[in-house]
């Protein structure tokens, strides 16, 4: 795969919703090529997630001396975790080109039934968000997956026909944030399903340390940078990597360039991200629920018109890692806040009727 054709495929998966917030996992548009020049390229260079690689290599590694092209493969996960980069290290491994396009960005049968058709034996067909696709448009993969074929109709009315094309051998490769969105007959025709988990900090530790010494951030950075770094990452390679080049430019503005524990303290700090890595708006709406809501349970409407953020925003960005830090719990009345999320930010739970409210 050249690297024109995979920066110009990059562009179909960036959300245009995209958030401001430094810890959003998503994929933004200065993300595209801050991560494209840090990205492992093989799984040798590829950290955390072992047991998905180890998997991988024996999956890829069986495809080889058979000579065919791997089973179809499902990644999913949060976003930021490394879906992408895994179908990339995949085509890397393999020595095949990769065609990269998402759910939303195939609109029509035909669309797809033309990029499928313009794939050469071995080829990966990798589609991001694979939930997204329209119905019309999955009917035309299921035997493209299964029989390596795509029908096409000739003609109109009652003249129409339907003539069968055969595709190449290849692999293809989806990834979702929603698994549960996907349809059963589009799962159960992948081979190989792998979901991706958020990362240990020791793993996180490693990843910025090896993205530091990349030529694209160039940076001189202790283990104890990595590692203040890495606790405020989310468990997320994304941020991260995002949140080291903001650190880096502290610390070539503010010291003499080095990012040690005490200048990546103050450098997220100003950023306003706390040490487990919350920032403004994930406190606000913790504070909303005490200060408003008595600790709750309180609804996502609610909420989101009490602070002012989309219901979309504190369902996908911020609630996924209250809840995975224990500090927000959901009852079948809303959401309350937890003793662990009174504590981290230096509340008392309160007592209504003699009982502590959660
Ligand atoms: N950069 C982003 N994710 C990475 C990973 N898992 N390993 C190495 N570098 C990365």
């Amino acid at each position: 795969m050249s690297e024109k054709s995979f920066r110009s495929n990059m562009g179909d998966n960036i959300d245009d919703s995209t958030d401001s917030r430094l810890i959003y996992s998503g994929f933004s548009a200065e993300d595209v090529e801050v991560e494209y020049s840090l990205r492992p390229r093989f799984l040798s260079e590829y950290i955390g997630q072992n047991e998905v690689k180890d998997s991988l290599y024996i999956s890829i590694g069986a495809a080889k001396k058979r000579g065919e092209p791997i089973d179809h493969v499902l990644f999913y996960g949060p976003p930021g975790l490394g879906k992408t980069t895994l179908a990339t290290v995949i085509a890397n491994e393999e020595g095949v080109n990769i065609r990269t396009t998402s759910g939303p960005a195939i609109t029509h049968a035909g669309d797809l039934a033309a990029i499928l058709t313009n794939l050469s034996a071995g080829d990966i067909l990798f589609i991001d968000e694979i939930h997204r696709l329209n119905p019309a448009v999955e009917e035309v993969l299921y035997p493209a997956m299964e029989d390596f074929a795509v029908d096409i109709i000739v003609g109109k009315g009652p003249a129409a026909r339907s003539i069968r094309l055969d595709l190449p051998r290849f692999t293809l490769i989806g990834a979702t944030t929603k698994a549960g969105m996907l349809s059963s007959p589009l799962r159960d025709r992948f081979g190989i399903t792998h979901r991706l988990q958020p990362y240990e900090v020791e793993d996180l530790i490693k990843i910025i340390t090896r993205s530091a010494s990349l030529p694209r951030v160039g940076a001189l950075i202790t283990e104890g940078g990595a590692a203040e770094i890495a606790r405020r990452s989310r468990g997320t390679p994304r941020i991260a990597n995002r949140l080291l080049m903001r650190v880096r430019d502290y610390a070539e503005m503010r010291c003499d360039g080095e990012i040690n524990e005490e200048t990546a303290a103050k450098a997220l700090e100003k950023l306003g991200i706390d040490e487990l890595g919350l920032d403004g708006v994930d406190r606000n709406l913790l504070l909303c629920m005490i200060d408003k809501f008595g600790g709750g349970p309180v609804g996502l409407d609610t909420l989101a018109a009490s602070t002012g953020e989309e219901s979309s925003t504190i369902e996908d960005v911020c609630e996924p890692y209250l809840l995975q830090m224990g500090f927000i719990a959901r009852t079948p009345r809303g959401r309350v806040v937890t003793p662990l999320g009174y504590a981290h930010l230096g509340r008392a739970p309160q007592e209504q009727n003699g009982q502590i409210s959660f």
